[in-house]
């Protein structure tokens, strides 16, 4: 069964801010429209959502994911799909990565580990995925001549001043502290891009994403949202790392999907790092409080230092807003859900899988599947 994407464009109602540095020349779009999508990292978070739009929207998807952090029951709505395939396998070896674009006509990269939790337990880890796997794709993509858009992230600015314009410094941090690991990481992709852009004319763009949330994140590595979720929902304290009010923006995730799919198509790309998501700033507590409120929950809200879950020299940038002005200018729409709709949405969702797991106990309990 085929489907038409959603109705196009809509007029814009996030803010956007301002830069002093005139915008760089203008790109060509990467992708003229459905074909053939290769999305690396598509078991995961953002990817699966990114594949069920592209399905949507009449590509061929092929989903290669080692299963590292993703799995295979994000995908379940679309398994089933007639136009999706899966390899399950790691683009970080150089012959996977070139078999994966050998008949792709567009890549989108999402390949990589994500979550501070997951950068203060395992740093080698984090780093490595994201380098290596962005190396051998680049690379893969610039020996066949396919475009890619590479998913970079927001970490890259560090503690810089806000907003965040794209074409200002990166500030990763100091190399004696574990933070700046994975915003090295991922700075060092962007600019393997470039040079793969300069040198190889391979087209191609790099969205550095912010905080993006919805259904399928977990709280397991340290994403607030699903985690205040949980708690509220458990009743158990609400654990608000540091003073609480430093603030994020914080992004749907379908928003998110349909802006990378803009980008990738879009007639003219300003530049070749592009701002996603939301502009919408909240503090950490605030966001807490509304969780709380959704869930009716009577989980009181604790404020832990942040020494006490992150290894030392572990800093939390005060505020990481973006300026969306070549977003804009790309895709001429912003995403625009708002937080308490998200966190409505993500409570719901959150309910409703805690009655059908119970009620699945109750089943396998009343049918004798739990007697031992
Ligand atoms: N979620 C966010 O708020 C956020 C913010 C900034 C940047 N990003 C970036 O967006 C991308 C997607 O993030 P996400 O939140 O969906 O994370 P995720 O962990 O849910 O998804 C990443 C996927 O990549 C897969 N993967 C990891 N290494 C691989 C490899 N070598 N080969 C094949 N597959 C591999 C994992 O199994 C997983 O399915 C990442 O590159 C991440 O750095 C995400």
């Amino acid at each position: 069964m085929t489907r038409s994407f959603p109705a196009g464009a809509q007029s814009s109602s996030g803010s956007s801010s301002s830069s002093d540095s005139p915008l760089p020349p203008v790109r060509q779009p990467l992708s003229s429209g459905p074909g053939r999508a290769v999305v690396t990292g598509g078991a995961g978070f953002i990817g699966s959502h990114l594949v069920e739009l592209l399905l949507q929207g009449d590509y061929s998807v092929h989903v290669v994911d080692d299963l590292s952090t993703g799995k295979l029951a994000n995908l379940a709505a679309v398994k089933d799909h007639p136009r999706l395939t899966v390899t399950i396998a790691s683009v970080a070896d150089a012959d996977v990565a070139q078999r994966t674009v050998a008949d792709a006509d567009i890549v989108f990269h999402l390949a990589g580990v994500v979550g501070v939790r997951r950068l203060a337990e395992e740093p080698l880890a984090v780093m490595q995925a994201n380098l290596h796997s962005t190396e051998s794709m680049l690379r893969a993509c610039s020996l066949k001549g396919v475009a890619v858009l590479v998913t970079s992230s927001s970490e890259v600015y560090g503690d810089g001043p806000v907003p965040f314009v794209e074409g200002s410094p990166v500030r990763p941090g100091s190399t004696e502290g574990l933070r700046g690991g994975y915003a090295c990481a991922k700075a060092m992709g962007e600019w393997l891009a470039s040079a793969y852009a300069e040198q190889n004319k391979l087209p191609v763009v790099v969205a550095r994403l912010f905080n993006t949330v919805g259904p399928r994140q977990t709280g397991d590595h340290g994403m607030v949202l699903p985690r205040f979720v949980q708690q509220a929902l458990r009743g158990e304290p609400m654990t608000v790392y540091g003073g609480g009010q430093q603030t994020r923006c914080f992004a749907h995730v379908r928003d998110v999907a349909r802006a990378l799919l803009g980008l990738a198509t879009s007639a003219t790309v300003p530049g070749r790092v592009v701002n996603v998501g939301s502009a919408m700033e909240t503090p950490v507590r605030t966001l807490a409080e509304m969780v709380r409120d959704a869930a009716d929950s009577s989980s009181s809200i604790r404020n832990v230092p942040f020494g006490d879950v992150f290894p030392e020299g572990f800093v939390d940038p005060p505020r990481r807003v973006p300026s969306l002005e070549r977003l804009l200018a790309a895709n001429g729409w912003l995403p625009q859900t708002p937080l308490d709709a998200i966190v409505a949405e993500l409570v719901e969702l959150a309910r409703s899988c805690a009655v059908r797991s119970e009620t699945r106990l109750e089943v396998e309990a009343e049918s004798g599947a739990l007697r031992s």
